[in-house]
């Protein structure tokens, strides 16, 4: 009997996700037996393999586990087969939206760093992407992504020839202290790395980010003065990123911005198939990686675990304070990374082809370099 035990909610989801989280099932049974610990994982339904069997992207059932569970680790959902042009058809991303909304997740971090062995993959030159070490601290129950929406006919959406046509909207809505608060976790979480903030906004259009950038100001006066703080408009964001990224420290933004600039950041580092991220809130909370489902190569044990592996790395971090064992996660891959083993999406021209593994083998590595 271990010492101590940590119940997990699993959420596989759909596409890769259930042959990435085998692998970071797998390594986390390994940190654990090393440690006393012991990890009961309890399968649930998410996403499109949830609408399947019951025709709900989240079901109450994997709510209420979730919510009872030590932490939540979430491979990917959606999919093609789950597309509609019915508005009113259930969609696997309402699962995800409503998981994140209904734990109160409101901090989502995702690291972005170099892996040197890696420093080939990326499509910037190596001088550019020399010590880039960030992470992007995207809000994530607010904004555009929760607020009120609709889709509708009427004579405005005709334009000239007078049949009723179609018109829809989405409203971006912040409130005073759901920005204060991830303001407060940008911060604490720049104390702990090089001490630097860029809050991110589009000021010169939008009312949200006017009162974001002032609402992150106060908070910084009052309270985090001793952190450097700069502001950057997004579309610039966007620009910097690729042009000087080792100059960013932590970057906050809100909840499109955040979704749209962290597939970017990801990209600098060569694949999305690297990044983790954690999901925060005041609760239970729930580890991802920030890739997608990649239904074009589900099936076929070949996707790269990595970043769900990480991801475990993170909840042993932030829900468990196992810092220690998640460090031994983070090194492992790194060793794995330099000895020359690689998934397919990471893999070169000088990658030799016996040293291309699939998704359950480079699972397989990464537990035999914990040892
Ligand atoms: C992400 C994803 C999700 C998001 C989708 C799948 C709803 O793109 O985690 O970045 O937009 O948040
Ligand atoms: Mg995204």
């Amino acid at each position: 009997m271990a010492s101590k035990t940590y119940r997990i909610c699993s959420l596989p989801g759909d596409g890769i996700g259930p042959e990435i989280i085998a692998e970071g099932k797998k390594v986390l049974a390994a940190v654990g037996a090393k440690a006393d610990v012991e990890f009961v994982f309890e399968d649930h339904l998410i996403g499109g393999a949830a609408i399947d069997a019951c025709g709900n992207p989240l079901p109450q059932e994997t709510l209420d586990a979730a919510l009872s569970s030590d932490a939540v680790l979430l491979a990917s959902v959606g999919g093609p087969k789950w597309d509609s042009t019915d508005p009113n058809a259930p969609r696997p991303e309402q699962g995800l939206l409503g998981i994140r909304k209904a734990l109160g997740l409101y901090t989502n971090l995702r690291p972005v760093k170099i892996y040197d062995a890696l420093a080939g993959a990326s499509t910037l030159r190596p001088e550019v992407i020399k010590g880039v070490d960030m992470v992007l601290v995207r809000e994530l129950t607010g904004g555009l992504y929760f607020g009120r929406r609709e889709r509708f006919y009427d004579e405005e959406g005709a334009g000239a020839n007078g049949a009723p046509g179609q018109r829809a909207y989405d409203t971006l809505e912040y409130r005073e202290y759901e920005v204060e608060r991830i303001a407060r976790q940008a911060f604490e979480a720049a104390r702990k790395r090089k001490n630097k903030v860029t809050s991110v906004d589009k000021r010169n259009v939008l009312e949200t980010s006017r009162m974001w950038r002032e609402v992150v100001h106060r908070v910084h006066d009052e309270e985090y003065a001793d952190v450097e703080l700069e502001d950057l408009l997004v579309d610039n964001t966007a620009m910097q990123l690729i042009n000087r990224p080792a100059d960013f420290d932590v970057v906050v933004t809100e909840n499109m911005f955040g979704d749209i600039l962290s597939d970017e950041a990801a990209q600098i580092t060569g694949s999305l198939g690297m990044l983790a991220s954690a999901s925060l809130g005041d609760g239970v909370s729930l580890f991802e990686p920030s890739a997608g489902s990649a239904p074009d190569i589900a099936g076929q044990g070949i996707a790269n675990p990595l970043a769900q592996i990480l991801s475990a790395g993170m909840l042993l971090t932030y829900a468990l304070d196992m810092v220690e064992e998640a460090g031994r996660i983070e090194d492992a891959v790194e060793r794995v990374l330099n000895d020359g083993w690689r998934t397919r999406d990471i893999a070169d021209a000088s990658t030799p082809a016996d040293h291309i593994l699939g998704t359950a083998e480079m699972g397989d590595k990464v537990v035999e370099a914990l040892a």
